[in-house]
């Protein structure tokens, strides 16, 4: 009786918490469950990307993103091994997305793998992403690298692959050569962009049809030069919406992408609103909500005054230092 007590316990510690909201992707072997949220990590130092990665353990979150241009994997790692043996958690009870530069040759792509999963102190990653697509480095190099990060997630180091900022002419590259799928697409998306027609919209719908989950970054326009950055946050629709539920302007744009199961990693370094980022699952927007929500045609993608950082995805057909994001 004991014994089944403690096996049971064990079964319902050992895995994403039953109840964390989750959507199935396409792994290496098998469909396995993507968390709907997570932390994200951009331009934090080792020391915030620990603080942060810890806080929002500590909350709840059982997912982070990362990427080898952030310069924090490191942060990342330490903090992961601390809070997950403080919480007492399995490696299987939590998810974690690191991604790799973009238009490196085999043995850099095969070098920057192995140096993530170092730093991150992990023998496997959840998801790894190929961070950024390289055209002006041609066909040539986006397929070796491809192929290269199948051979590597083969070996169990990576449990789904996928990629970012992949507009379809990329995606289409990639699979007429892939033998694995492609995972998921990460893509610069938040209420204001539903309208836009723009190809840069990274062509969601073809994601979809192709069983590509399409992931959300910059959920709250969070580097969308001011004041965009605020719209999604404390702006005139998203509040007002909110207050019917009792929930902030910020819960309300998160609310907006998970309603529609599209994953999301927001940002933040406050402990309050790590908390209400991750407490977006205990009210449902109205149909009318949602419909105002999906036709606002404001903020554009990268703000009004356009972030510098904007990599134009689709429209670049050079490598640039603007990919560094
Ligand atoms: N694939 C890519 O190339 C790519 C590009 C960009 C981002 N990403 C990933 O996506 C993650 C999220 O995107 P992001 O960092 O660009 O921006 P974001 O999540 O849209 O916004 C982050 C900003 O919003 C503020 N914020 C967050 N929650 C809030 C809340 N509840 N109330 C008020 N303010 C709030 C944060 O400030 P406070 O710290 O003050 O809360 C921070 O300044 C990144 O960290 C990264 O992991 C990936
Ligand atoms: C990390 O970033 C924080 C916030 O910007 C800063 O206060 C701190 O000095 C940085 N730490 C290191 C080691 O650079
Ligand atoms: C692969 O790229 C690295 C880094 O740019 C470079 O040092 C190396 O010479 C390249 N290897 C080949 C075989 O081209
Ligand atoms: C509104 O939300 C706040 C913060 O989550 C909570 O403390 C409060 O009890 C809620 N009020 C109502 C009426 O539900």
């Amino acid at each position: 009786m004991q014994w089944a007590a403690t096996f049971l316990l064990c079964a319902l510690v050992h895995a994403l918490p039953d109840g964390y909201p989750s959507i199935p992707m396409n792994g290496v072997k098998v469909s396995i469950k993507m968390p709907l949220v997570g932390v994200g990590t951009w331009q934090y130092n080792d020391t915030v990307a620990a603080q942060t990665v810890t806080d929002a353990f500590k909350i709840g979150y059982r997912h982070v993103d990362t990427a080898y241009v952030y310069n924090n994997q490191k942060g990342v790692g330490d903090s992961l091994a601390s809070v997950t043996k403080a919480l007492g958690l399995e490696r299987a009870d939590y998810f974690v997305t690191s991604k790799i530069p973009g238009g490196l040759n085999a043995s850099a792509t095969l070098a920057a793998l192995d140096g993530t999963l170092k730093l991150l102190r992990l023998d496997y990653v959840d998801l790894m992403l190929v961070h950024w697509p390289a055209p002006g480095n041609g066909a040539k190099v986006v397929k070796q690298q491809w192929l290269t990060l199948e051979k590597w997630a083969k070996q169990g180091r990576a449990r789904a692959i996928g990629v970012s900022h992949h507009c379809r002419k990329h995606i289409e590259e990639i699979l007429s050569i892939a033998t694995l799928p492609i995972a998921l697409n990460q893509n610069q998306y938040h209420i204001g962009m539903a309208m836009d027609s723009q190809p840069r919209l990274h062509d969601k719908v073809f994601n979809e049809k192709n069983g590509i989950i399409y992931q959300s970054y910059s959920s709250l326009c969070g580097p969308c030069p001011a004041p965009d950055n605020m719209e999604l946050i404390t702006g005139k629709l998203v509040t007002s919406i909110g207050k019917g539920h009792n929930k902030t302007g910020a819960q309300v744009s998160l609310r907006w992408l998970v309603q529609q199961k599209i994953p999301i990693i927001p940002k933040s370094s406050n402990i309050k609103h790590l908390r209400e980022n991750f407490e977006v699952f205990d009210f449902e927007l109205t149909p009318a909500d949602m419909n105002k929500l999906a036709t606002a045609t404001s903020p554009p993608e990268t703000g009004t005054k356009q972030n510098p950082d904007d990599a134009q995805d689709c429209a670049f057909e050079e490598p640039s230092e603007l990919y560094a994001v």
